[in-house]
């Protein structure tokens, strides 16, 4: 794991919207991993304001999020294909039949529909690079903690946590969904690169146990200590609780002095 610790949520924004521009710019058809949820917000925009500075185009470029909720439509504006839309995918030169979500129409057997949406990642030739968000509970997608390391892409009923930390997105009198369609945890390390961001003090716990602590279905983001290629980008509160700060520091100079003498070089 690559463990870069930030001053603040700006600087691992504009970090993590460096990596998706040198693998969008660089590699033919790329295929990028994406995430919702408050963190990646400031990502988005920065891509936008790439794309607006004729930094990065997305033409050739296909995605494939994360998760989806179950029982509401993609029109409903707490749709995660409304979120991408409204966040990214409206503001940039992509072609939106190449966006995939995972989806599940009802009266379709959700087994299906799951390995459905693993074998249009693998026709698409796999993830080169997955963004990824972790909740204060330690998930990444909607695998809360008890899952399967080896799951792939299903239904999960939400945690209690994760339903209160996300109620502050929904009205008093709106639906809620209790169930979701998430990339499993074994779809999340067959990505080549996995991006992780988390800024915040509320995050600082599960940064400590997904980083230090044992590799455990308690913490479905320590199955990334797994990841031969998973970078964490994190903001001084979100690393506050972990030991090695200072390690993670002077590893990150030593990187950067690396890279300047010989180039970066991402084996996409
Ligand atoms: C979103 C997702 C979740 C979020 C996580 C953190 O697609 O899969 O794992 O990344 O819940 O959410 P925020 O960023 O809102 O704290």
């Amino acid at each position: 794991m690559q463990v870069i610790i930030f001053d603040n949520a700006q600087d691992v924004a504009e970090s993590a919207a460096e990596w998706v521009a040198e693998l969008v710019n660089k590699k033919p058809n790329p295929v990028l991993g994406l995430a919702t949820g408050s963190t990646p917000i400031s990502l988005y925009s920065a891509l936008v304001n790439k794309y607006k500075a004729d930094q990065i185009s997305f033409k050739q470029t296909t995605t494939f999020n994360l998760d989806e909720y179950l029982g509401i439509e993609e029109t409903n504006k707490q749709s995660y294909r409304h979120f991408m839309n409204e966040n990214l995918f409206d503001h940039v030169d992509i072609d939106k039949d190449k966006t995939f979500l995972p989806t599940c129409n009802q009266g379709e057997n959700p087994r299906k529909q799951g390995l459905a949406y693993e074998d249009k990642i693998a026709d698409a030739g796999g993830i080169d690079l997955q963004i990824l968000g972790i909740g204060a509970n330690g998930h990444i997608g909607f695998n809360e903690p008890t899952s399967s390391l080896a799951s792939r892409t299903r239904i999960k009923t939400l945690s209690q946590q994760t339903l209160n930390d996300n109620s502050r997105l929904f009205a008093a009198d709106e639906f809620q969904p209790t169930l979701a369609m998430t990339m499993g945890i074994a779809t999340i390390l067959d990505a080549r690169y996995v991006l992780l961001m988390a800024t915040g003090k509320n995050k600082a716990k599960a940064v400590k146990d997904m980083v230090s602590g044992a590799l455990s279905a308690a913490c479905p983001a320590s199955a990334l200590q797994q990841h031969e290629n998973a970078v964490i980008l994190l903001d001084k509160e979100a690393a506050s609780e972990l030991e090695d700060q200072e390690y993670y520091v002077w590893a990150n100079m030593q990187n950067q002095k690396v890279n300047k003498e010989f180039g970066l070089y991402h084996n996409y």
